[in-house]
């Protein structure tokens, strides 16, 4: 397939292309630069331009804190680009998938959450994004909305990265202990896509790692063998400005169904990527 992809230099995006490339499709990635999705008129022009058979939608206002005190840039990103690229993908009759989060849920279920379960975020970023998944069921019949969580994975800043980081100045770390989610690596989504977008079955999915954990597990994993003590706290004891789901976890029931294979559960997707981060070093 001929597939464009936005947001193509942010975190996912740089996973996703390669992955796309070595299943054999033409793609192109396309940075903020060359495509922003606030610009009605790029966005209208370029896809007319390259004619992709498929849209794959990354860009995105991610910095989830920030967003709570910059709402309109978050929305007009999220909601306003996002919708800017379904219109163009429905007057040129192109399906889309769109990425969008765990945390356009409220959290206060104790069962993980389906694709068709009622959503209440809690932050502008939750609001923001299901602002964006509003604008694609409403302007187009073919699509996929793939939500998922905890991202992480080569070339952004993310959650391992930010734990690497302090284990390399202090012995001592302080992580919240009661926010359940699932982690899942770049790597591992983008082979999800890649199976997904072979099947057209459109639809909502919820697309993690396999399994189910916390913050301050997932910093316990991430540090393992490197003398670091890692200390379970609250969230209320270290306040941010947006508020998160306190249980995020994905079921992903329909996803295995549509693309007949389980997950890859989060711990051994978390050390074949602190393995390569390893080999990359060394190299
Ligand atoms: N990271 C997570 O934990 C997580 C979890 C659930 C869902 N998601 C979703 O997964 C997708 C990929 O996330 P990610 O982690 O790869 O985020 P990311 O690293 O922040 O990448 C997003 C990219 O979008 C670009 N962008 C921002 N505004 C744009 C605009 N107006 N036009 C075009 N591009 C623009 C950014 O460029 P600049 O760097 O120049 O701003 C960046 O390259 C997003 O849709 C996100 O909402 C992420």
């Amino acid at each position: 397939m001929k597939i464009l992809v936005t947001g193509a230099s942010g975190m996912l995006g740089k996973a996703l292309v390669p992955c796309l490339e070595s299943r054999g499709h033409s793609v192109r990635g396309m940075p903020r630069e060359q495509l922003d999705v606030t610009n009605y008129m790029q966005v209208n022009d370029l896809l007319r331009l390259e004619s992709p058979e498929l849209v794959i939608h990354s860009a995105a206002y991610t910095r989830v804190d920030q967003a709570e005190s910059e709402p309109d840039l978050a929305y007009l990103i999220n909601g306003y680009g996002t919708e800017n690229i379904s219109v163009v993908c429905n007057h040129l009759n192109v399906p889309m998938l769109y990425l969008s989060t765990d945390y356009v849920f409220d959290g206060e279920q104790d069962r993980p959450y389906q694709p068709w379960d009622t959503t209440r975020p809690l932050s502008v970023y939750g609001k923001s994004k299901l602002a964006g998944e509003r604008a694609v069921r409403h302007h187009l019949s073919r699509f996929y909305i793939v939500r998922t969580s905890w991202l992480y994975g080569p070339d952004g800043s993310n959650f391992v990265e930010t734990i690497l980081n302090m284990t390399a100045q202090r012995k001592q770390l302080r992580v919240v202990s009661d926010q359940w989610g699932t982690p899942t690596c770049t790597l591992t989504l983008s082979e999800t896509i890649a199976d997904l977008i072979a099947t057209g079955r459109w639809g909502v999915y919820h697309a993690t790692d396999g399994g189910v954990t916390n913050w301050w597990e997932f910093a316990r994993a991430i540090t393992e063998g490197k003398g670091v003590e890692v200390t379970p706290i609250a969230t209320k004891d270290m306040p941010r400005p947006a508020t998160r789901p306190k249980y995020s976890v994905l079921d992903k029931t329909t996803l295995v169904q549509t693309i007949a294979r389980e997950m890859v559960p989060w711990q051994e997707a978390l050390e074949s990527y602190l393995n390569l981060r390893l080999q990359e070093q060394l190299t």
